[in-house]
């Protein structure tokens, strides 16, 4: 066993913490010839055009039972030549196209077919041309994701777990075990932000959120620091507090620091999270349909503690803050209205046409806190607009920045984890689109290019400051679940955000 559970996350709510949440099973690397490998499930990758297994007895070409196309499940019981009593060979796709986000999915896939039929230990071949770190750990985190499933509040007893996983890479090197941790690291840091998003909103109020940041720093060693409405107050986080005004619930902005051993590092990034507990749309109020997934408004900042979680273990080279601030969204008495104008801390006056576009509030305040805090590069995430949703449906993140350098950073981090982003427009031509009579600017523009004016408000917070804006409202939530991923929150941007900070040079 190279590497035992570490943590169990400590629920913020009382309710006790099952298989599929973070810790439960064990990965490793199997060194041994894999016939010997006594799992009850022996996963082996078939490729498009293959013509025979390891095993010989399957004639994949003749039979037409196996296309090795991309996720093909076929369990074999008894498979001659193995110790294992089951050997599931899982669709690999062509050879040519096999990369890490293929085979993380393929890990991912197989343990949930495998855990729906009660199978305990696993274990997945790679083949030695996949031997390397890179691929052991995206196994890893494919079965550590496809493992989570959303399900905490079922009270029925009949739930599965998965034992353990094991990477086989007969005689492989000793530095794969360091693989196999990382990938850990970055996927129970992935399911933590799962866990926070999936949280309803009646547990996870921005009090809780700030349980949940606070006990998370204590447990990795970073420093947390909470900004309550007093202090905002004395900064003049007019915006964000006009947001807040509405809700019984009082707001919070969560500062958490990673701070590398040496110091002297030129860059300092500020990951910057929307964390809206719920998003009524205040009296600019929602539909009734479909409300109820606004819990998730906060997926932004769940991704920004857990990417700091992960941040912390892997310990980056140059400074990292996350900047969240919570509030809930509500239609009170004391609520905002249409048509009020508030004084952001930057000293720019918005006229709140629409009260739901609220995130953008929030954003800015904590835009111009980063800066003020010494930020040199931020990135943002946000479910921010439904209309990112209409262009990019629910599978590229939108990407928008003001600087060239910093997207394509962003932009090689996220192909490298397997999460697909999208570069948006965001010339200056835009900020015409949130023109008002009465202050600088409105918080609305009209109905076209809604996801771009909701970024070029944004821009207008960051200032000079190189940054990207990450609007997430189409991928922090899937509703339809995926051979290798349970229906619900994703935890896009996690890894993009580790990357980025763990690759940064100068
Ligand atoms: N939280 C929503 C955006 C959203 C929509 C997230 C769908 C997830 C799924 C945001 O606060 C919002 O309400 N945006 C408005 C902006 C509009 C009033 C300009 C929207 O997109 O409709
Ligand atoms: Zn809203
Ligand atoms: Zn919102």
């Amino acid at each position: 066993m190279e590497s035992a559970p570490k943590t169990i996350l400590q629920s913020v709510c009382d309710t006790p913490l099952r298989s599929g949440t973070i810790g439960w099973m064990q990965t490793m690397i199997e060194r041994k010839p894999l016939e010997q490998i006594e799992a009850d499930a022996l996963v082996v990758p078939v490729f498009e055009g293959q013509k025979e297994t390891r095993f010989g007895a399957v004639d994949l070409a003749d039979s037409g039972e196996i296309s090795g196309k991309s996720l093909e499940l076929t369990l074999l019981h008894h498979a001659p030549g193995v110790a294992a009593r089951r050997v599931l060979l899982v669709g690999a796709g062509k050879p040519e196209k096999f990369d890490t986000a293929e085979l993380r999915k393929l890990a991912g896939a197989a343990l949930r077919h495998l855990k729906s039929k009660s199978v305990k230990r696993i274990a997945l071949v790679l083949e030695p041309d996949h031997a390397s770190a890179g691929y052991a750990c995206a196994a890893v985190e494919g079965a550590i994701l496809g493992d989570y499933e959303p399900d905490r509040y079922k009270t029925e007893d009949d739930k599965k777990s998965v034992e353990s996983f094991a990477v086989v890479v007969p005689g492989g090197a000793a530095s794969l075990n360091e693989a196999v941790d990382r990938g850990r690291i970055l996927a129970e840091a992935q399911n933590f932000t799962r866990d926070l998003v999936n949280e309803p909103a009646n547990r996870l109020t921005p009090a809780k959120v700030v349980e949940a940041a606070r006990r998370m720093a204590s447990e990795y060693g970073l420093e947390c620091e909470v900004l309550e409405r007093s202090q905002m107050e004395a900064l003049g986080m007019n915006a964000l507090l006009g947001v807040a005004q509405g809700s019984a619930e009082p707001p919070a902005l969560i500062e958490i620091r990673y701070r590398p051993a040496q110091p002297g590092f030129k860059a300092h990034l500020g990951l910057v999270g929307k964390g809206v507990t719920f998003d009524t749309g205040g009296i600019s109020i929602k539909p009734a349909d479909g409300m109820e997934k606004m819990k998730y408004d906060m997926a932004g900042g769940a991704a920004m503690i857990g990417a700091m979680r992960a941040i912390a273990q892997l310990r980056p080279p140059l400074p990292v803050t996350a900047f969240i601030p919570c509030v809930e969204n509500m239609p009170g008495s004391r609520a905002q209205r249409p048509g009020d104008i508030v004084s952001a801390m930057s000293g720019k006056t918005i006229e709140v046409i629409n009260t739901d576009a609220e995130g953008r509030l929030i954003l800015a305040d904590a835009l111009t806190y980063a800066r003020r805090k010494g930020c040199t590069h931020l990135v943002d995430a946000a479910t921010l607009t439904g209309a990112i949703v209409v262009a990019l449906g629910h599978l590229n993140v939108g990407l928008f920045a003001n600087d060239d350098a910093m997207r394509d950073r962003v932009l090689g981090a996220a192909k490298a984890e397997g999460e697909r982003m999208w570069a948006m427009p965001l010339e200056d031509d835009y900020k015409d689109y949130l023109k008002s009579p009465f202050a600088d600017l409105a918080n609305v523009g009209g109905r076209a290019g809604g996801a771009v004016t909701a970024a070029i408000f944004l821009k207008q917070f960051a200032e000079e400051t190189p940054w990207v804006h990450l609007d997430i409202a189409g991928t922090a939530w899937l509703d339809d679940c995926k051979p290798y991923q349970a229906k619900g929150p994703s935890g896009v941007p996690v890894r993009t955000l580790v990357r980025l900070a763990m690759e940064w040079k100068d």
